[in-house]
């Protein structure tokens, strides 16, 4: 063989499909693939898709023909590439893609990745292989770990996946479709992937999930832990700074989870919260199990409890039978929050979906019109944060060289990049900063080091050690 075979894999959609392809990089590699981040060089192209609107699966199928091209080219040229169908659009789609595409040589579910290698042997055998399972095995017992290398490549700020799946059925959704019932991973694994990943020098882990509020996960006494307790424990693993969890459903929180944002310093003062509407009677026909008033209430819980905490949210507008008055409920409720920032969508109705085949669907025209309405006021709101950050100091972590040579890039506790001029030293630690200025066009604070006080939160540097 000519050197490793190589990889390439492109994601689409959600954190956890980041997360999903970084796993599916590590069962490979021990195959003896090696990632690029150019499919013209890759043996092998991993689509991880996502199905969650229209415009998502549309993109993964110009993608395909694209590649179509691609694979055709480099087989006149005698080199064979094959190419995988991942994630929630194999999942939903499966045959489909097959049917459709076939320049595919493999499909597999977003809870059968681990058997990718197996898969990749069949349909080297047998032309193509498609697994769309659900398997009674748990995929993370059977996925290599991270190398050192990876890892590292992967920088300071990492995801794990503490729940999977969704139980709750809102009616314009996917998920509960695509990813299966909700499961929660036992703490003893999570506690092991979150060591081993601050062992290799990454200090902010985000916790992912559908629905994390939901994580019931096995404990080491045997009992079922809520996302309070396992946040707790993981602060106390060596090098981890900071800890952030996403996605959450309101009616889910519970007070262990509002007391660790009051008492655990190690847990970022920033909150994603979806609501999707204000109009209660557009709440209760997504089956959200909350009205607008029980979702102020848990805010203003989480306020209470730690006033300085920053929200954002996930708007749908347009959905079925949503008038303007409901619509105004939603942007009342955006004031009342005042959202830092949010992801806004258009109600893309989902086949199999219930809320797919409702009568009353709205005028493409009046969604662009909400949407841009709604992000208009996001957009003046997220100004404002901005701006009252100008003159503030807080904890950066230091992720990356900055635009500018000399500059150094990082994220604040509300995860808004901070440049700063200082030293690569910096990176992988965090530094106190005074933010000077606000470039709306760049997307980012700037700022300056501050002098260091006393050792900052738990975890963070002093300056000697990172050589300042
Ligand atoms: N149409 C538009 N947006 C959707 N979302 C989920 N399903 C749909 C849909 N059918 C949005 C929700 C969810 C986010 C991940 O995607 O806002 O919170
Ligand atoms: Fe989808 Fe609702 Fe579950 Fe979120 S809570 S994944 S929107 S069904």
């Amino acid at each position: 063989m000519n050197g490793p075979r190589k990889v390439y894999i492109k994601s689409y959609g959600c954190q956890m499909n980041v997360y999903d392809s970084h796993r599916m990089a590590d069962v490979l590699a021990p195959e003896g693939y090696v990632e690029t981040d150019r499919a013209e060089n890759a043996d092998l192209v991993v689509l991880n898709t996502c199905h969650i609107r229209e415009k998502a699966v549309d993109k993964v199928y110009s993608e395909l023909g694209r590649l179509r091209d691609m694979k055709d080219g480099a087989a006149r040229l005698g080199r064979r590439v094959s190419i995988a169908v991942a994630g929630c659009v194999a999942q939903a789609e499966g045959k489909e893609i097959l049917r459709r595409e076939p320049a595919v040589d493999l499909v597999v579910g977003p809870q059968s990745y681990h058997r990718l290698p197996d898969l990749l042997r069949k349909a080297e055998r047998e032309g193509r292989a498609l697994d769309t399972e659900f398997p009674p095995e748990d995929k993370f017992d059977f996925l290599a770990p991270a190398s050192r290398e990876a890892t590292r490549k992967r920088g300071v700020s990492a995801f794990v996946t503490i729940q999977e799946g969704c139980d709750k059925f809102c009616t314009f959704c996917v998920v509960p479709y695509t990813r299966g019932a909700e499961i929660s991973r036992p703490v003893a694994k999570i506690v092991a992937d979150v060591e081993r990943l601050a062992d290799n020098g990454v200090r902010e882990v985000t916790l992912l999930g559908q629905n994390v509020n939901a994580y019931h996960g096995e404990g080491p006494d045997t009992q079922a832990w809520t996302i309070g307790r396992l946040l707790w424990r993981l602060a106390d693993i060596p090098g981890i700074a900071r800890l952030r969890y996403m996605t959450s459903h309101p009616r889910d929180v519970d007070e262990a989870l509002i007391a660790a944002h009051r008492d655990l310093p190690a847990l970022m003062p920033q909150l994603h919260l979806p609501v999707q509407s204000g109009s209660d009677r557009i709440l209760a026909a997504m089956n959200r199990q909350h009205t607008a008033r029980d979702y102020l209430d848990v805010i203003a819980k989480f306020r209470e409890a730690q006033p300085d905490l920053s929200f954002t949210s996930d708007f749908i507008v347009g959905f079925p039978g949503e008038s303007d008055e409901d619509f105004r409920a939603t942007l009342r409720l955006i004031e009342a929050v005042d959202f830092t920032t949010a992801f806004t969508f258009k109600y893309s109705p989902r086949p199999g979906t219930p809320a797919a085949d409702l009568d009353d669907q709205i005028d493409e025209d009046v969604k662009v019109d909400r949407l841009q309405k709604l992000q208009a006021l996001i957009a003046r709101q997220h100004e404002r944060f901005q701006q009252s950050c100008v003159g503030r100091s807080f904890d950066v972590l230091f992720e990356k060289p900055g635009r500018l040579p000399g500059q150094i890039t990082g994220r604040s506790p509300y995860l808004q990049p901070v440049q700063v001029m200082g030293p690569p030293s910096l990176i992988g630690h965090i530094a106190p900063v005074t933010i000077t200025g606000n470039r709306t066009d760049a997307k980012s604070l700037f700022g300056i080091i501050a002098q260091p006080a006393v050792q900052q939160r738990s975890g963070a540097v002093a300056f000697a050690e990172a050589g300042v």
